[in-house]
């Protein structure tokens, strides 16, 4: 809480060892997919130090549009457990922990479990209050050994939960995620702003939806579909931001989000769809842009 007289201090999340963010100041362009997949990319890869498979979590902080709970196939699946000291256990699907407001708020509907469409009508002190319990009422502990990682699925825009999180918490990285189109760029730039002014560390940024690979085609010529790339490297390169990496339209991925399973865990001989291409891109640049991150995130150690 704020202390009279001087600044708010920054604290740590208990068991956790870095909290990177995913972000962007635009809605809907990929922000939990790709929180969900590079927390799962990242549990595949090996602690640099250690050369322990990196213990990896994921928080869902999308107070009012939570998409955990369905990307982990942990929908309705009822209250999470409370320890004795009363701290949030998380849930724990495909064998990564993660929390969400979708597993706190109740059903509207008497006898079931379904709170898909209880909606969350809140002005900000009740925001940051939720906020403030998934930062530090979650007991991350993990069979004593604790996170190496956090990954942190942030809300569209520059409201009360960065605010409140950058306050709050010392972040050690953030992925910024863009489309190509330049709506989205201008809310991009706005919330990489916001983050710098609430001493948010950006890694780097993710162009998603990049370009497609059409599967059935007889060429590979990437199609692109919300236009050139070319704004995007512009941007980066005026805020001297490195570009982490880019991420093709994969038909794919969208399903597999809808089914609650992330497509880096995929095996690609047992897909229902051939994404062709676009699968083994995706996931190699996914894979890639973990490897930065996991990098950025040990480097100042
Ligand atoms: N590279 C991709 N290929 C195909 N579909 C994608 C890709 N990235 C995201 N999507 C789809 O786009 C939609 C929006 O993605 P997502 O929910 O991750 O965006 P978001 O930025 O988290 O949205 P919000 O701002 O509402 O939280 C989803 O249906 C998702 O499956
Ligand atoms: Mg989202």
């Amino acid at each position: 809480m704020p202390r009279k007289g001087g600044p708010i201090e920054r604290r740590s999340i208990a068991n956790v060892e870095k909290v990177v963010v995913v972000a962007s100041g635009k809605g809907g362009v990929g922000k939990s997919t790709i929180a969900l997949n590079l927390a799962f990319a990242l549990a595949l890869r090996k602690n640099e130090r250690t050369n322990a498979p990196l213990r990896v979590g994921i928080l869902d902080l999308d107070i009012f549009g939570p998409s955990i709970p369905t990307l982990m196939s942990l929908k309705n699946a009822g209250e999470p457990a409370l320890t004795n000291g009363g701290a949030i256990l998380p849930m724990t699907n495909h064998g990564l922990p993660c929390m969400s407001m979708g597993f706190l708020i109740p059903s509207t509907i008497p006898g079931s479990e379904d709170n898909t469409d209880t909606p969350i009508v809140w002005r900000g002190l009740m925001v940051q209050k939720a906020v403030q319990q998934l930062l530090f009422d979650v007991d991350w502990s993990k069979d004593g050994q604790g996170l190496d990682v956090l990954v942190i699925d942030m809300p569209p825009g520059t409201g009360d939960v960065p605010l409140t999180l950058g306050q709050l918490v010392k972040v050690d990285g953030c992925v910024i995620v863009s489309t190509p189109q330049d709506v989205a760029l201008s809310d991009v730039r706005k919330g990489i702003a916001m983050l710098k002014k609430v001493s948010v560390p950006i890694t780097g940024l993710v162009l998603n939806q990049a370009y497609y690979l059409c599967p059935g085609c007889s060429t590979n010529t990437p199609r692109y579909l919300f236009g050139e790339t070319k704004n995007f490297y512009d941007v980066a390169s005026k805020l001297h931001t490195p570009v982490l990496g880019e991420l093709p339209l994969v038909e794919g991925v969208s399903r597999s989000s809808d089914q609650g399973y992330p497509y880096v865990l995929r095996d690609s001989k047992s897909v229902d769809l051939d994404d062709g291409n676009g699968d083994v891109v995706w996931r190699s640049n996914m894979a890639q842009i973990a490897a930065s991150v996991n990098s950025a995130l040990w480097k100042n150690v």
